[in-house]
């Protein structure tokens, strides 16, 4: 016998074969259905059919991670792009030319212009805003008096966005206006993403027509915001300064159509995502009154009975967890795509090139796989001695990689610093009419919460 003979062969590589496919598909629309019918349940119940699954919306097939581990393979990949049905509606409003649904040099040449306004060092500057609004948010409401949180929690967040990143003075009438553009837009975006048939939004229905009143009144806003700025001859340190005075990557200045698009890019967003996880903060606060004690309690530690200011806000350790731990369990932001440039494998599983991949940091979120207790409220488990059973990616509402949220720290900043201020003045109760069911659109919310402040 040589030596030869008996070297181990090298180990066969599984050519990458097709996911299985999800169950329960009908002619014509496939999951699509099932996706509008009940999405979140739809979107947590692939984990049963694999780690990548095959879905058909309508004529075409979608793929979807499940795990964890490959939402953030699938995040970090240079295989994959910003493309697919929900950003090819996004573009809709975004327009074709701000950072959301740029790729490649554009994208990373704008992430540098905006980037700096959200940087940590930057976020301290907002401070006095974001402390102005949140107090002024607790101000405005009467004891006893019901509060409408979906208006209340849009104007907040539209406020803080464009008073610190467009220093706009934002009277209430824009605001209000904003609030209702980017509700009808966003509802009507969220069906032309999951039933994509075409022609039939093009009809002169109400709804179509609301929808496009709706879409034009939110890009006449940003027209009046960039105008107004520019008549004022001002140039604040801020976002938009950094937007009027941005180059192309020739060192030209960037054109109108991309000044344009890219406050909608960060305005809308901002607004929307924020409004939301305000929403269920509130929600939990009513529906969790010993953790908002137990907020309470922490902020009067910390602050000795003086109203909250932004610099406690890193003193604010278990606030922040119920402000993570209330993201966790209630994302704004519950579905992602993005599209496979070229033939490539996820999961040991091929994927073509031109692919669709969807996935659900909701769905993630709550898999008994990575939590304990998955469905229960718990901020403790994102205590130093627990978060390290966590798995890597099982919590990523800003996502990850190069597409990662601007402003996570803007965003945590202010949550922590509002839900604080909340839980210090009040406590709320749900009222007779208020309908706390999740309404899924392009981010989740409660449908129509509607709660009543009693003083502390
Ligand atoms: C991107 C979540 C607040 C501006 C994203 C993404 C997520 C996200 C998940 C990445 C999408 C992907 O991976 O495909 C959130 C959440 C927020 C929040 C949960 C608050 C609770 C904000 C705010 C702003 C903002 C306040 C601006 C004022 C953006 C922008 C992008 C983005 C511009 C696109 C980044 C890029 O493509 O490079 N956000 N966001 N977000 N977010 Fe946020």
């Amino acid at each position: 016998m040589t030596v030869e003979s008996v070297k181990p062969e090298a180990p066969v590589v599984p050519e990458p074969g097709e996911p299985p496919r999800a169950g329960g598909g009908v002619p014509v629309l496939g999951h699509g259905w099932r996706l509008v019918r009940d999405p979140l349940a739809f979107m947590s119940r692939l984990r049963d059919h694999g780690e990548v699954v095959r879905l058909k919306l309508g004529p075409k097939t979608v793929y979807a991670v499940t795990t964890p581990a490959l939402t953030g393979a699938l995040a970090l990949s240079n295989d994959f792009i910003i493309a697919g049905p929900l950003w090819e509606s996004l573009e809709g409003l975004l327009g074709k030319e701000g950072v959301a649904t740029a790729n490649g040099p554009r994208h990373r040449r704008q992430r540098r212009t905006i980037q700096p306004a959200f940087r940590l060092d930057a976020i301290p500057a907002y401070g006095p805003i974001m402390e102005e609004e949140a107090h002024a948010l607790t101000e405005r409401w009467k004891p006893g008096r019901t509060i409408d949180c979906t208006s209340e929690s849009f104007r907040v967040a539209v406020r803080i966005a464009a008073r610190c990143l467009l220093r706009g003075d934002y009277m209430d009438e824009r605001a209000e206006r904003l609030c209702v553009a980017l509700a009808t837009v966003f509802r009507g975006m969220y069906r032309r993403m999951v039933i994509p048939l075409g022609p039939l939004y093009r009809l002169p229905l109400p709804a179509n027509r609301e929808f496009n009143r709706a879409l034009a009144d939110l890009h006449l806003l940003v027209d009046e915001i960039v105008a107004e700025r520019r008549a004022s001859g001002q140039r604040p340190d801020d976002l938009l300064t950094a937007l009027l005075e941005a180059t192309d990557e020739n060192g030209d200045p960037i054109g109108e159509q991309e000044i344009h698009d890219q406050v909608v890019a960060i305005l809308t967003p901002g607004s929307e995502t924020v409004a939301s996880t305000i929403m269920w903060l509130l929600h939990m606060l009513a529906e969790h009154p010993e953790h908002a004690d137990r907020v309470r309690d922490e902020v009067e530690a910390v602050t000795g009975g003086r109203p909250v200011a932004f610099a406690d806000v890193r003193g604010l350790r278990h606030t922040n967890n119920v402000v993570v731990e209330s993201m966790r369990l209630s994302p704004a932001v519950w579905i992602l795509t993005r599209r496979a440039v070229r033939d490539t494998e996820l999961g040991g599983y091929r994927i073509p090139a031109g692919a669709d991949i969807v996935y659900s940091p909701y769905a993630i979120q709550r898999d008994p796989k990575s939590y304990d207790r998955h469905l229960e409220f718990d901020p403790d488990r994102w205590l130093p001695d627990r978060v390290k059973d966590i798995p890597k990616h099982a919590m990523s509402p800003f996502s990850t990689g190069n597409r990662k949220c601007p402003s996570d720290h803007f965003s945590m900043a202010q949550l922590t610093l509002i839900t604080a201020a909340l839980a210090t003045k009040y406590r709320f109760e749900q009222v007779a009419g208020s309908n706390d069911s999740t309404r899924v659109g392009i981010t989740l919310r409660p449908h129509e919460l509607l709660l009543r402040p009693v003083p502390r």
